[in-house]
């Protein structure tokens, strides 16, 4: 287990470089990030490198026996090479440059961006590969994704079509550009999605998001090659930016070793939709997935969000620590603080550190250190270690993508729409991974696999194969729509995955906000919205029915046995109860351990492995709360203590119980 911060000493007198390091190795930091944006003092000018600096920021921690991770600063091209060599700029959909004077000005496909990122990351890889003090890089920043329409981007599309349809034929085939004359005769007549309505073919939108994600993907294996090459023994990996974008993760993280998370928790936590209070879970679940195995928070929560916006609240008292915690709870072994000083220049000043702007440490640096005092305390308890689920939720970039680019009614949002589901196991306590929808699933006994409105043949038939062999799948409304070209199937709802829910869909209707109730095995009633599926059950049986509207009476959930298994199909989006009460009748029938009573804003996670099992109950709200527990015997391994029941957790309140 690791604990560091981000620092920036290119924003600092290098006298103070000193003293910092000693009150890092006196909290108990292990590890720093440093110089991901630096290019401008890596490169001043083309061709003249300057490493003196970062030499002796290395230095002056590595005799504080504090490690460093490097950033590769392709995120933020110097004006020089702007300037001599355009094209590292992206175009937007009407072709206007992306200027410099922020960041992310750079242009995935830009030939130019890809010869001087080689430049710099070839020098840096070679200085710093064998250095003893450096333990690892992190790839570029928070690669979203690329939605460039620079000449460059235009021209790679066309290869990235001719490879994928070969010829014009085949696309406008595969498209159905015959609709509103949009058939191509010469390649030259293809483009990016210029102007950026909305409205234009789907097929091409999606084609158009997965070349972007690619373009994203190609450039971070591009840089791995690199760093591989002249870094033995020293790890690969990029800090995501945690709310899911376009780009695919899986691909994404192909050739890094573990991926990294940047978690910043809403911190106005007096209005729940604004601190997205569940959201952090998801998050964890969402990186521990992307490698199946524990990751690094590279960016984690210290003081008052900024600049992007009106300053928010400060973290409420307990709240960093309690958030830090949560990481770890769900599979972080490095939870690295963002940033060790608030800036006193440029635009993020306002966006806070773990010290004000006087650098003197305060409340927020004192929760941090005592977190990391803990964390060490731990720490050979939580080695070898991680989150161990029987539940998977299959998550997928292409059908965020595909239903952001049609959404199917008022409301309908596939991530919120998922996360409700993945809120509803969280409020149960029960453990979900979120994995990638086309990986192995066989190991679990749950898998949840909603909106599956893109219909992938080998999805479908491990599916089956993984019911049939005695799994219990959930399915949900929107799937087996259309084919993966994006264009909608001939077959009756829910496409090839009929037989495995044992129904299909008779009629549906988008009723996006206006609001409709079911009953639930004929004894709870539930609202539901965005959308009913009317179904016609084959062989499922009915354990939902709608109650309200002309559809009233007719089935809305279904259980269908298939082979030695199970598959649920759920045709609405429920409400929060609905999820619950249904979840909770899957998992009593799988005897999955389901914890009725958590109050609101509390959150369990298991770390196990090793013959160790560390239980952590996480109170993430601002009230006190107290919980009964269904385990005998607890010890809490923050204090060596026993606990009794009911467990009280004060506001922000954090426990770690060994349960062996
Ligand atoms: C992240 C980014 C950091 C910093 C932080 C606070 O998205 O990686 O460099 O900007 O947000 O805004």
């Amino acid at each position: 287990m690791k604990v560091g911060v981000d620092y920036y000493p290119e924003h600092w007198d290098c006298e103070i470089w000193e003293e910092d390091a000693q009150r890092m190795q006196a909290a108990g930091i292990t590890v720093v990030r440093l110089a991901e944006f630096a290019w401008s003092r890596l490169e001043p000018i083309e061709g003249k490198f300057d490493f003196a600096w970062l030499d002796d920021a290395i230095d002056t921690l590595g005799r504080r026996g504090i490690q460093v991770v490097i950033g590769t600063p392709s995120a933020t091209p110097p004006n020089w090479l702007v300037e001599k060599y355009p094209d590292v700029l992206p175009l937007d959909n009407k072709r206007q440059p992306v200027y410099p004077g922020v960041r992310l000005h750079r242009c995935y496909n830009s030939p130019s961006l890809r010869r001087h990122t080689e430049i710099i990351v070839k020098k840096l890889t070679a200085r710093y590969g064998h250095n003893p003090n450096v333990i690892g890089w992190q790839t570029d920043n928070e690669m979203i994704g690329n939605d460039s329409h620079s000449d460059a981007a235009i021209s790679d599309f066309r290869l990235w079509l001719k490879k994928k349809y070969g010829d014009l034929t085949t696309l406008n085939r595969e498209w159905g550009t015959v609709v509103w004359s949009g058939e191509y005769s010469e390649w030259t007549q293809v483009n990016t999605p210029l102007g950026g309505s909305p409205y234009q073919n789907p097929s091409f939108l999606l084609d158009y998001q997965r070349f972007c994600s690619d373009s994203v993907a190609d450039f971070n294996r591009f840089q791995a090659r690199i760093i591989r090459e002249n870094c033995a023994g020293q790890f690969i990996t990029h800090n995501l930016w945690g709310y899911p974008v376009v780009n695919d993760y899986y691909d994404l993280f192909d050739k890094m070793d573990f991926a990294s998370v940047d978690y910043y928790p809403g911190t106005d936590l007096s209005n729940d939709s604004k601190s997205w209070i569940y959201h952090g879970a998801l998050t964890h679940d969402l990186t521990r997935g992307i490698k199946r195995r524990n990751f690094w928070v590279m960016e984690q929560l210290s003081g008052t969000p900024g600049c992007w916006h009106p300053m928010s609240r400060t973290p409420y008292p307990g709240m960093i620590r309690a958030y830090a915690w949560q990481s770890v709870a769900r599979g972080a072994d490095a939870v690295v603080q963002f940033r060790w000083r608030s800036a006193r220049i440029g635009a993020e000043q306002f966006w806070h550190g773990l010290h004000d702007h006087h650098g003197k440490p305060g409340r927020r640096f004192d929760e941090f250190a005592r977190f990391s005092e803990e964390v060490r305390q731990l720490s050979a308890m939580l080695d070898g270690t991680t989150v161990v689920n029987d539940v998977a939720m299959l998550f997928s970039h292409e059908q965020l993508n595909a239903l952001q680019i049609q959404p199917q009614s008022d409301g309908f949002d596939y991530l919120r729409n998922f996360k409700q589901i993945h809120h509803a196991f969280l409020r149960l306590g029960i453990g979900t991974d979120v994995i990638n929808w086309t990986s192995d699933f066989s190991t679990y006994r749950l898998v949840v696999a909603p909106f599956l409105f893109l219909e992938n043949d080998e999805v479908v038939d491990k599916l089956r194969a993984f019911a049939s062999a005695g799994g219990t799948v959930i399915l949900t409304t929107r799937s087996g729509v259309k084919n993966m070209t994006n264009v909608c199937l001939s077959t009756e709802l829910p496409g090839g995955l009929r037989d495995l829910a044992g129904v299909v869909v008779e009629e549906y209707d988008p009723v996006g906000n206006d609001g409709q109730t079911l009953v639930l095995r004929g004894n709870f009633e539930a609202g539901c919205s965005q959308w009913c599926d009317i179904l016609a059950p084959i062989t499922a049986e009915s354990v939902g029915d709608y109650t309200t509207d002309f559809f009233a009476g007719r089935t809305a959930i279904t259980r269908n046995s298939f082979g030695k298994g199970v598959a649920y199909y759920i045709g609405t989006i429920l409400d929060d109860e609905g999820y619950r009460a249904l979840i909770k009748d899957v998992a009593s029938d799988l005897d999955l351990a389901a914890f009725d009573n958590l109050p609101p804003g509390v959150e369990l996670s298991v770390r196990s492995g090793s013959g160790k099992q560390l239980l952590f109950v996480l109170n993430l709200t601002k009230g006190k709360n107290e919980l009964q527990l269904p385990v005998a015997a607890l010890r809490s391994a923050l204090t060596g203590e026993a606990i009794t029941q009911p467990l009280v957790l004060e506001p922000m309140g954090v426990e770690v119980l060994l349960l062996q």
